[in-house]
């Protein structure tokens, strides 16, 4: 039995991109004979200024969100960050063990901070460690993500491993992403070069799986799109971003093949597909959206299941990390 791990950042709301990129992938994989471990990054998520009462719930919103998706506290942990100390002590080991040069290197950072580095926070520079020690803290082996996180896996490898190399140990194994293949990068649906994304300025950009029937039809119809007709071949869609996003994300949601897709739509304008496309959607979003409501109605119940997740996360992380410290050279608390 292999551990998964994986994390969502609670800064607004999640996107269809998270849906397929991740979540779904987090749901099905609760089916295998793995140990899957599902946590809310709040330490990840003050990286950019939070208003203190939004993040609490917008943490809250998230959880219920997993919740409708179908995860299931009964066979998955699911938890919020900074409930398990075991990830800040990590994450300090390991901003002593990267290197400047590895973080420089991150494309993410680079996207965040946009213009002005030298006004992004230190913990904005730093996150990869943290999301290092994350799936460190326990020795979890399997981390399904869409494809912006490779970069971050990458690096947290490298960090095993020169920990293991600098201390002489074997301790942290590697790690193996697992990413879905068709839907590993959703796109925006104004600009099919830019990743949908939640921090996104313009709300049409995403598809929100809070989103009404009514906002997602309308969405759709304005995405945007090309004149030509859609193609018969995948490979014609190369070079015509938007078209090959919006097909990709039909085939996802209904099950497809993109090819099954254009063999049904060939030749034909966007219009009755964008319908199709649309009705899709909302069939599958709209129980989400409305679960997610049931459990945002009861706080209470959703806080004791997190807290619940937290009691069970420490229990696995804090051996491994209290190790981890007695390896770096601390007396023991
Ligand atoms: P976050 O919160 O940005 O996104 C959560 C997950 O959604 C995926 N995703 C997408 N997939 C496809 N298309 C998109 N447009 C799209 N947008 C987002 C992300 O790849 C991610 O899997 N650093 C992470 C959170 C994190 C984490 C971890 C993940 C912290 N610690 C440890 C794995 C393991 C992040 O900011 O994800």
């Amino acid at each position: 039995m292999a551990r998964i791990f994986s994390g969502i950042q609670p800064t607004g709301i999640a996107t269809l991109g998270n849906y397929l990129g991740a979540l779904r992938n987090w749901v099905a994989l609760q089916e295998s004979e793995d140990e899957c471990i599902f946590c809310l990054v709040d330490l990840h998520a003050i990286t950019n200024f939070q208003e203190a009462a939004a993040l609490r719930e917008q943490t809250r919103q998230m959880a219920a969100l997993l919740l409708a998706c179908g995860i299931d506290p009964a066979r998955s942990i699911l938890f919020h960050q900074s409930a398990v100390s075991a990830h800040a002590r990590l994450a300090w080991i390991f901003n002593c063990v990267a290197r400047m040069g590895w973080l420089k290197r991150m494309t993410q950072f680079k996207d965040k901070a946009g213009r002005d580095q030298e006004a992004a926070s230190t913990g904005l520079f730093v996150y990869p460690n943290l999301m290092a020690a994350d799936i460190h803290a326990y020795h979890a082996t399997k981390v399904p993500v869409g494809d912006d996180q490779l970069q971050h896996l990458e690096l947290a490898n490298d960090i095993a491993e020169k920990f293991n190399h600098d201390f002489g140990v074997a301790f942290f194994p590697r790690i193996e992403p697992l990413v879905l293949k068709d839907s590993a990068r959703v796109m925006s649906l104004r600009d099919g070069t830019k990743k949908m994304s939640k921090s996104d300025p313009s709300d049409q950009s995403r598809i929100n799986m809070t989103d009404t029937a009514d906002m997602i039809d309308q969405k759709i119809r304005k995405a945007k799109t090309d004149p030509a007709p859609l193609p018969e071949h995948v490979h014609d869609l190369a070079s015509r971003p938007e078209a090959r996003n919006l097909v990709g994300i039909f085939a996802t949601i209904t099950g497809q093949t993109p090819h099954q897709v254009l063999h049904h739509f060939a030749g034909a304008g966007f219009g009755p597909f964008k319908t199709q496309l649309a009705e899709a959607l909302i069939a599958h979003i709209e129980p989400i959206s409305l679960r997610t409501r049931q459990y945002l109605d009861d706080p209470t119940a959703l806080d004791q299941i997190l807290k619940d997740g937290a009691h069970r996360a420490a229990a696995i992380a804090e051996p491994i990390v209290t190790e981890a410290e007695r390896l770096v050279g601390f007396l023991s608390r």
